[in-house]
């Protein structure tokens, strides 16, 4: 059996019990002091790499903390964990599959063997077949029943299948083709499908049936619904080819759908669903951005990979990221992690980071199946700014708990409005300061005093002023959002949940939790339609499918 197999027990590691002590050490450890004290702490605790600048010196950190963060990656192995990862080895146990996203991402030439196969020429033969297609929509070539060119594009899909596609093609607009619009459908509720249909003439559209297993309820549910819409609309059952292709492993399904065998894109099991965004998952990006952009975001998350396998525990972004969320979520009990993007472009970037973290590292027990002894993976919340700011940033000022925050930024944006964008960067920065300045008692009892009131009032008012401050983020710069650099920062993302899915000894690339919903799923549907006349497992379920069937009755 494999290493991975038997992870340790990381609670019972000396490294662990030695950041448990320093923990302790440093509960009134404060970072204006530690700023103060030392001038050096903003170069000391940033760094560099990818074209992205991360900034993580407002952190409950001090270089001893660090080196024993790196101790504790060390102590588990985690060098031979990345290892494992690009070699393909079988880290998805529960599942006997290696998890290989990272090949999509390698250039032509490099080799990487599943089952003793180099996959390599396969995933460049897609990339072919994809530049094929993008390269005959974008020219016009590829024609719809009437013989016009596609202008719109809508993927179906859900999960991974939606998430990081939708993340990246939106990032990327100021990229974007003229000519092909992209949409989504996800959901199975019928609203979605209604105003989106709404827009679109079934002449000039091509549905994308993405789906790795192709049989995801929601996107089947869509796919049909866009079917019969284009039936409805003039399309014919013989020129349907024109207007659906699929993205699948489960080519006998796709093909049942009725999609032609040359129109249906391969996906392999050994890329996961929220890690597949770089296969042709991606096809809406490229359609959006076109093929060579595609190729740029797969090398800025080469070349983070390559930033990830070489760099030093101490100088890697991934690694740092991933040691900073252990520090707070399993010896500061923080348990969510907010997402704060300053960019309109990167408004969805949370919703992906919500996926690829919590449907990773969302487990309970260890590869082996042994209970894990700390917590796991933090919930992933947050959303763009300054927006936030006038909504739950409050909490994060002020509230009872502890939640560290990462704020991403662009230094030059794509669409400058008088000084717009100054006022978005400085509000980015001042909300990481007014996190970690906080306001003291006595600086709130002052600039009550400075405004005339009176004592009473001054001594009223002043609990409520009172900041703590002192609480920790990290701040991510990008130059711009290009392919390249997103494609850089998603990577160092998708590394980051690896890392923390290592050392805790969890496998981040299974999913069994979202399987029982589905199962109970049919047998709530059969209730609601009568074609089971037998009662729900509890009666609160009942209850609500017997108002359901009431209301529908009347
Ligand atoms: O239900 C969870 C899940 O399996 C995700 O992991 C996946 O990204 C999503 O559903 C969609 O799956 P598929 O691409 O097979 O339709």
């Amino acid at each position: 059996m494999a290493y991975y197999q038997h992870p340790l027990d990381v609670t019972a590691l000396p490294s662990w019990q030695a950041l448990q002590t320093h923990r302790a050490s440093l509960q009134n450890f404060n970072m204006r002091e530690a700023f103060s004290t030392d001038p050096e702490r903003f170069s000391k605790l940033s760094l560099s790499s990818c074209g992205i600048f991360l900034d993580y010196s407002k952190n409950l950190i001090n270089q001893e903390t660090r080196e024993l963060l790196v101790n504790l990656a060390q102590e588990t192995g985690l060098a031979q964990s990345i290892r494992a990862l690009f070699d393909g080895e079988p880290i998805n146990a529960s599942e006997a599959r290696p998890a290989l996203h990272t090949a999509l991402r390698r250039p032509i030439g490099d080799k990487v063997l599943v089952d003793g196969v180099d996959v390599m020429p396969e995933v460049q033969r897609v990339l072919h077949q994809m530049t094929e297609v993008v390269g005959s929509i974008h020219d016009g070539l590829w024609r719809g029943y009437t013989e016009k060119p596609i202008t719109d594009v809508v993927n179906i899909g859900i999960g991974g299948s939606f998430l990081g596609p939708q993340l990246v093609s939106e990032a990327l607009l100021p990229f974007a083709q003229r000519g092909v619009r992209c949409h989504y459908l996800a959901n199975i509720d019928g609203s979605e499908f209604h105003e989106l249909s709404a827009k679109l003439r079934a002449e000039t559209t091509l549905f994308i049936v993405s789906s790795k297993s192709f049989s995801t309820l929601e996107t089947l549910k869509n796919a049909q619904a866009a079917r019969r819409w284009y039936l409805a609309q003039g399309g014919s059952e013989a020129q349907l080819y024109r207007h659906f292709i699929a993205v699948s492993s489960n080519r006998e399904a796709a093909v049942a759908f009725g999609i032609h065998e040359e129109n249906i894109f391969p996906m392999w099991d050994w890329v996961g669903g929220r890690y597949s965004l770089w296969s042709a998952i991606g096809l809406p990006i490229a359609m959006s951005i076109g093929m060579s952009n595609f190729k740029e975001l797969l090398s800025g998350a080469y070349s983070m990979d390559e930033h990830f396998q070489s760099a030093p525990f101490e100088d890697n972004m991934p690694v740092l990221l991933a040691l900073l969320g252990i520090w707070y979520g399993n010896f500061w009990d923080a348990q969510s992690q907010a997402i704060l993007p300053y960019d309109h472009y990167l408004r969805n970037i949370t919703k992906h980071l919500q996926q690829l973290d919590m449907e990773s590292n969302g487990k309970r027990v260890r590869q082996d199946g042994s209970p894990v002894s700390c917590a796991t993976g933090p919930v992933i919340w947050g959303g763009v700014g300054c927006n936030g700011q006038h909504a739950y940033h409050q909490l994060l000022h002020q509230g009872t708990q502890l939640i560290p925050a990462d704020f991403i930024v662009p230094v030059v944006s794509y669409n400058p409005v008088a000084d717009h964008h100054q006022w978005l960067y400085a509000n980015c920065l001042s909300q990481s300061q007014a996190l970690m300045l906080g306001k003291s008692r006595a600086e709130a009892e002052a600039e009550l005093r400075a405004k005339g009131m009176n004592e009473e009032q001054v001594q009223f008012l002043a609990p409520h002023k009172v900041i703590p401050g002192n609480r920790p983020s990290n701040t991510l710069v990008l130059e711009r959002i290009s392919p390249r650099r997103l494609g850089a920062l998603v990577a160092m993302y998708e590394h980051k949940v690896f890392v923390q899915s290592a050392i805790w000894g969890i496998n981040a690339f299974d999913q069994w939790g979202v399987e029982l919903g589905k199962e109970l799923g049919k047998g709530v549907y059969q209730r609601l339609t009568g074609d089971e006349q037998q009662p729900a497992e509890d009666p609160s379920t009942q209850g609500l499918i017997d108002y359901f069937r009431g209301r529908h009755r009347g």
